[in-house]
């Protein structure tokens, strides 16, 4: 099932866009007026976040008034949809605009009689809108599982966009059911991506690296301190021997007249020499 966002808010689809979860976006007159400005530009700068489908919904209320605002909505970008509402003259519009080759979305459909109408006027997307039903005490789910079922009966193309989702377990439901699309308010994607076991489970990981890190960190500087150590002592110990070597060799050298000097060596000569004189 396509992950459409259902928001006229750039940044939101942009960070959409780069999860890598984005296949559309849907607007309608409500979603603008929470953004304002330029709806034109708002609709431009969607579609070069992303090449799917992206939703620009008509407020005429009558069919002439639908194809003007769609055609041009239609001249905005190539992946431009007009959403088109369920009604007489929405129908009219919706058979006109495919005749044109210019695609619609039929919005606010409440019934699976309604969204086989509009597949049959030529929408490409159908959508059904399952929380205000629910909102009404009815299972706007049945509609989905209906719609799915006519179409794989009477192989129809049209898509089946389950709109007006208000919680995560709409988007499971809604693929189970056999919507093609679900679009989304940006909260409710965030609410698919967490879990309170996957959070706790990466700040464990998390906390269980640290730890770890921290560990071999200190058993490298022990060992490392020790390695110092040990290398001090050995040229304490070095410098110590050289030490006693250099003393000995001193003594060796007084010893053998290497080391003295001239005089240092008469007395003893002399005492030889006093030594044989007196034999
Ligand atoms: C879809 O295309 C509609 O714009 C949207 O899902 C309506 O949702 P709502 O019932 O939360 O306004």
């Amino acid at each position: 099932m396509k992950i459409f966002l259902d928001t006229a808010d750039i940044e939101e689809i942009r960070i959409a866009a780069r999860w890598g979860v984005l296949d559309g976006v849907t607007t309608n007159p409500s979603l603008y007026a929470k953004v304002g400005g330029s709806y034109e530009d708002i609709l431009r700068e969607i579609c070069r976040i992303t090449p799917g489908p992206v939703s620009a919904e008509v407020v005429a209320e009558d069919a002439e008034g639908m194809l003007r605002e769609g055609r041009a909505f239609a001249k905005l970008a190539r992946n431009i949809v007009v959403k088109v509402p369920m009604s007489e003259e929405g129908l009219e519009a919706i058979s006109r605009f495919a005749d044109e080759g210019i695609k619609t979305n039929c919005t606010l459909i409440f019934s699976s009689n309604q969204g086989l109408l509009a597949a049959k006027a030529g929408a490409s997307l159908i959508s059904p809108f399952v929380g205000r039903l629910d909102d009404i005490n009815q299972d706007g789910m049945i509609v989905i599982r209906e719609l799915a079922e006519m179409f794989a009966i009477h192989d129809i193309e049209s898509e089946i966009l389950s709109a007006s989702i208000r919680n995560p377990l709409h988007v499971t439901q809604s693929a189970l059911a056999g919507a093609h699309i679900a679009t989304l308010p940006f909260k409710i994607l965030q609410q698919m991506i967490h879990h309170p076991l996957t959070d706790k489970g990466i700040t464990t990981f998390r906390a269980d690296w640290d730890k770890a890190r921290q560990a071999a960190a200190a058993k490298t500087s022990a060992a490392s301190a020790e390695a110092t150590e040990t290398t001090a002592t050995a040229a304490s110990l070095a410098t110590a021997t050289g030490a006693s070597a250099d003393e000995k060799g001193s003594r060796k050298g007084s010893r053998n007249g290497s080391n003295g000097t001239a005089r240092d060596a008469a007395p003893k000569s002399g005492g030889r020499s006093r030594s044989s004189r007196g034999r």
